[in-house]
């Protein structure tokens, strides 16, 4: 299937008074540091719809969980410090994207503006809950798809004659779609205590809609978006609505990864997300191969014979994996074939 994915000219964003009060022009003076013992607020793993849930088989996917419920996973603090590594002058002038999927989104600050927030992803046990609570051990994706920030910030006015009404609920604000990265965890940035709809839907297999409630502030949900097709519901009421988007991968390069860059390219600096992209393909490539020449090594050292069949199946796996890591290279800004949507 082709698909032309172009930034389009930036909308009208209606955003002025709330975020430009509460913009910095400089950094943050003093860093705070992650600390994963009081910045993180996470308590009991969340229940989860399954892949069976949304009638898909068990293997469609790299674990069983489609879909979690929201879960606390970062303190207020914590949201605090991030927010204020974001409303900077210099983020917003070097990081804000703006295409018809996404009207307002900061993107590619990690590490560089905000070493709190990319610490905090990392962190191995911000790792050890998302893993946990994805059913599959999970390391974050490359550097550019940390923290993506989506913001939607409304005049008041007109979100209070909206709230309520059930049609505006239901609204979806993207397409149904599939993700470019195995799996996401979507965290509120604001408070969301006001807010109605901002749900996650999902489709079951006699197509009817399962809608994942949308979390509160500090709050996250995770969803496995590459395999389970999905859609975002409108959320109305409350000032603003900020959330953060962090994509993962399995963290056994053994793991399929079928990882693309179908909605990536057209909001990204194709020097820093070529570069990115290609050293984590190539470490992930890099430990697949090692893998395959220790064992072929030790099976030759015990005489075994060599078990060609296996030989040429890794191969060809392989084979694949780097023709898709070359084809999602693009050369040229403009229309684009995607792989795989
Ligand atoms: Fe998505």
């Amino acid at each position: 299937m082709t698909e032309v994915l172009l930034p389009t000219a930036v909308p009208h964003l209606k955003m002025k008074p709330i975020i430009k009060g509460q913009m910095r022009s400089s950094p943050p003076t003093t860093r705070a540091e992650f600390n994963p013992d009081t910045h993180l607020a996470f308590s009991d793993s969340p229940k989860v719809l399954s892949l069976a849930d949304v009638s898909l088989p068990e293997d469609a996917g790299i674990s069983h969980v489609a879909c979690s419920e929201p879960f606390p996973l970062f303190s207020e603090e914590a949201i605090g410090i991030m927010r204020d590594e974001i409303f900077t002058t210099e983020v917003w002038e070097n990081c804000l994207h703006s295409t018809e999927f996404a009207a307002c989104q900061i993107r590619g600050h990690c590490p560089k503006y905000a070493p709190f927030m990319t610490k905090a992803w990392k962190d191995p046990k911000t790792l050890a809950i998302i893993s946990k609570v994805a059913g599959v051990d999970l390391i974050t994706n490359i550097d550019y798809e940390i923290g993506n920030l989506n913001f939607a910030v409304h005049g008041p006015e007109k979100d209070e004659s909206k709230v309520g009404k059930k049609d505006d609920e239901n609204l979806p604000v993207t397409k149904w779609h599939y993700d470019s990265y195995p799996f996401v965890c979507v965290v509120m940035m604001s408070d969301a205590r006001e807010m109605v709809g901002g749900e996650t839907a999902l489709k079951n297999g006699s197509g009817e809609i399962l809608k994942v409630r949308g979390p509160q502030m500090g709050s996250a949900v995770i969803l496995q978006g590459r395999y389970v097709q999905h859609q975002a519901l409108a959320a109305l009421g409350g000032k603003e609505r900020i959330t953060m988007i962090t994509s993962f991968r399995p963290r056994d390069p053994l793991i399929k990864d079928d990882s693309v860059l179908t909605s990536i390219r057209p909001i990204s600096d194709p020097s820093e997300l070529y570069y990115q992209w290609t050293k984590y393909r190539m470490e992930v490539l890099q430990a697949r191969l090692q893998g395959m020449l220790t064992e072929m090594e030790d099976n030759y050292r015990s005489n075994k014979q060599t078990d060609i069949k296996r030989v040429k199946e890794v191969l060809g796996e392989q084979e694949k994996y780097l023709t898709i890591t070359n084809s999602e290279i693009v050369e040229h800004r403009g229309p684009v074939r995607a792989w795989g949507s």
